[in-house]
């Protein structure tokens, strides 16, 4: 029996039809708003899109055998994906918060033992079983903030047999509950601690003993690269991403984070799919990303924990990158799981416009991930992933802040947040 959906009577209806993912320059400012808009979805994939009136003429013989849900005063989304979090780790890291905020930085928290080797001491440590329900708690809080589809890295085991669990991990979250999540293998997120004074025999370990295996097993989508001053050098970096792609894994890069390092002109030599955060990117680095089509993945809540400058999003938009925003939910630099918040920061610390931070948490967030063929936008194909905010219009998503508007989420045809 066909499984029939009717969204009904929306205030606002953000379609985000009709774009070519991903959206750049004025393109990220055209949402395709339908006032007293409706969704008719069958089989978890939408059927049609258009006014409350037209689809109730058209669907009058089956409305009575569709599950109805009225949207009458909200505001209706294509469901929400954050497109870089570091979904799957153990423990949290809220004593090296009150260090930082006495005057230690966060890489020198990371050089004396802490930040990633801390998290990554517990993830070792950790269970497959302890891991997957810490990961469980979060991707529910995701659902909750009206996030339907997410990407998680791997990057807190370091070796084979834990970035193994955590990727397992991810793939066991992904059948059991409703959010769709999208896997990176993030083996270099750091070069281990007790490896510090050798680092290329990390690295070769990376290439050799663990991509291989994560490639086998079917564990990613992406590969990505922690380039940083003290981390993985541009020259590791291209090596480790190089060979990623010789096992089908496609490039992502955590580039110019804490200092300028030029991670951004990799990301364009190498055809990395997005370069991430770039809060120090050059204007060279800028260039090369738009010339090469490199998207750019900007996590404002990172600037914002961390207390330093944000990402220059209108110079990136202004050169014709492509933007998706993201928390970068992780445990030392961004702690948060609402990307609704990550909304408002992106207005107001990075002068995005309202409609360019709905763009960039929907049809440019599934480009991101490589998803954009099935979900970002509503429109007749995708599937029915939607997300029902409880305000008047989708400007004040962006306007009242530190609040969840999130009213009722669909994923796939299915309410799974009433
Ligand atoms: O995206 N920069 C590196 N990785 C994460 C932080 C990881 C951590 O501190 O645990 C990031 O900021
Ligand atoms: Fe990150």
């Amino acid at each position: 029996m066909v499984q029939r959906m009717f969204i009904s009577n929306a205030a606002q209806l953000v379609t985000m039809a009709g774009h070519t993912a991903p959206a750049t320059k004025e393109a990220m400012s055209i949402l395709n708003v339908i006032e007293n808009g409706a969704v008719w979805i069958e089989d978890g994939i939408i059927v049609e899109v258009g006014t409350d009136e037209g689809l109730r003429e058209t669907y009058k013989d089956q409305i009575e055998h569709a599950t109805v849900i009225d949207a009458t005063g909200k505001t209706v989304t294509p469901g929400l994906i954050d497109p870089h979090t570091h979904l799957v780790h153990a423990g949290t890291r809220e004593n090296e918060y009150a260090m930082r905020l006495q005057g230690r930085t966060y890489m020198d928290i990371m050089e004396a033992g802490g930040g990633i080797h801390a998290t990554t001491r517990a993830t070792q440590q950790a269970t497959h079983e302890a891991l997957y329900d810490q990961s469980l708690q979060r991707l529910h809080t995701f659902l909750l903030h009206g996030v339907t589809t997410v990407e998680a890295k791997s990057g807190y085991g370091l070796t084979l047999e834990h970035e193994l669990k955590q990727l397992e991990v991810a793939k066991q979250l992904q059948e059991d509950h409703p959010i769709d999540i999208v896997s990176t293998f993030m083996g270099a997120h750091a070069v281990p601690f007790e490896d510090k004074d050798n680092p290329e025999a990390f690295v070769d370990r990376v290439i050799h003993e663990m991509l291989p295996e994560v490639a086998e097993k079917k564990l990613a989508t992406f590969n990505d690269v922690f380039c940083e001053r003290g981390v993985f050098t541009p020259e590791q970096s291209k090596r480790i991403l190089e060979a990623g792609k010789q096992y089908g894994l496609t490039p992502k890069i955590h580039a110019d984070e804490i200092e300028p390092y030029a991670g951004a002109e990799l990301a364009a030599e190498v055809g990395a799919i997005s370069a991430d955060h770039l809060l120090k990117a050059s204007d060279k680095g800028i260039q090369a990303m738009s010339e090469a089509g490199v998207m750019g993945v900007l996590l404002p809540g990172t600037a914002f924990f961390l207390m330093a400058e944000y990402a220059q999003a209108r110079k990136m938009i202004d050169a014709g990158v492509a933007i998706a925003l993201s928390t970068d939910a992780n445990p030392g630099s961004s702690p948060t799981i609402s990307l609704p918040f990550i909304m408002n920061l992106g207005c107001l610390n990075m002068k995005m416009t309202p409609e360019e931070v709905l763009t960039a948490t929907t049809l440019n967030a599934a480009y991101a991930i490589g998803v954009a063929d099935k979900v970002g936008s509503l429109e007749p194909g995708k599937q029915g992933d939607i997300t029902i905010f409880d305000v008047p219009n989708y400007l004040t998503l962006s306007y009242q802040y530190g609040m969840n508007h999130v009213d009722t989420v669909v994923k796939a045809g299915q309410q799974v947040v009433i």
